[in-house]
């Protein structure tokens, strides 16, 4: 008796966690909205699409985040720019930022954009990402040069993403 009431207490506490488990892992917060705004941060969006936002320590006001970068990102794929978000997720759908987030833009998109990283989140927190940046509404920022192709010179500021230098020597301090 006291063994199979043991046991019946064991799986009672056992199974929720169990359940749990299974579920993929994602940000709660008290709206979508909530979510999406906490997820801007600690996914590093703000970096690449927020003028400003590494410069001064995520101290740029609400008002003016998300408007797109014009500090293009030179590499092997030519020049790229963080993208006004707020203008595209005042003229895109869901669904489709969803998409473009999970597919790397069909496979359009460019580097240094973490595709394989926006590839893993779950579909929650995507949706969540569009609700905040639509909630913040379309607003134009400074003004994004046009990507230029590899081997043409950018317009503006560019940071130069090449990889330089020889490859490090191998280390010979590893004994065997
Ligand atoms: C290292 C810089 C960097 C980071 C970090 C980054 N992005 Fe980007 N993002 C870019 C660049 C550059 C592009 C443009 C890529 C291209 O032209 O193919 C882009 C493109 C996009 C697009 C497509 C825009 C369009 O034209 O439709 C979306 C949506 C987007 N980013 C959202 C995000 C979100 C959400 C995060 C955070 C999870 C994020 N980005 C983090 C640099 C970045």
């Amino acid at each position: 008796m006291f063994r199979s009431r043991h046991l019946a207490l064991a799986v009672a506490c056992f199974l929720p966690t169990a359940l749990l488990a299974q579920d993929k892992p994602k940000v709660t917060a008290a709206s979508p909205e909530a979510a999406g705004e906490y997820l801007m941060i600690v996914g590093s969006c703000h970096d690449c699409h927020t003028a400003g936002w590494t410069e001064s320590k995520g101290k740029i006001a609400k008002d003016d985040q998300l408007t797109g970068n014009p500090v293009g990102f030179k590499g092997p794929w030519g020049t790229v720019y963080g993208k006004n978000l707020r203008t595209i997720a005042a003229r895109q759908s869901e669904d489709h930022w969803v998409h473009v987030l999970q597919t790397a833009d069909g496979g359009e998109g460019d580097l240094p954009m973490p595709w394989h990283n926006t590839a893993m989140m779950t579909e929650e927190d995507l949706r969540n990402l569009y609700k905040y940046t639509k909630s913040l509404g379309a607003k134009v920022g400074a003004r994004i040069p046009r990507n230029a192709k590899p081997g043409m010179q950018p317009q503006g500021q560019y940071i130069d993403l090449s990889t330089q230098g020889a490859a490090a020597p191998a280390d010979t301090t590893k004994k065997p």
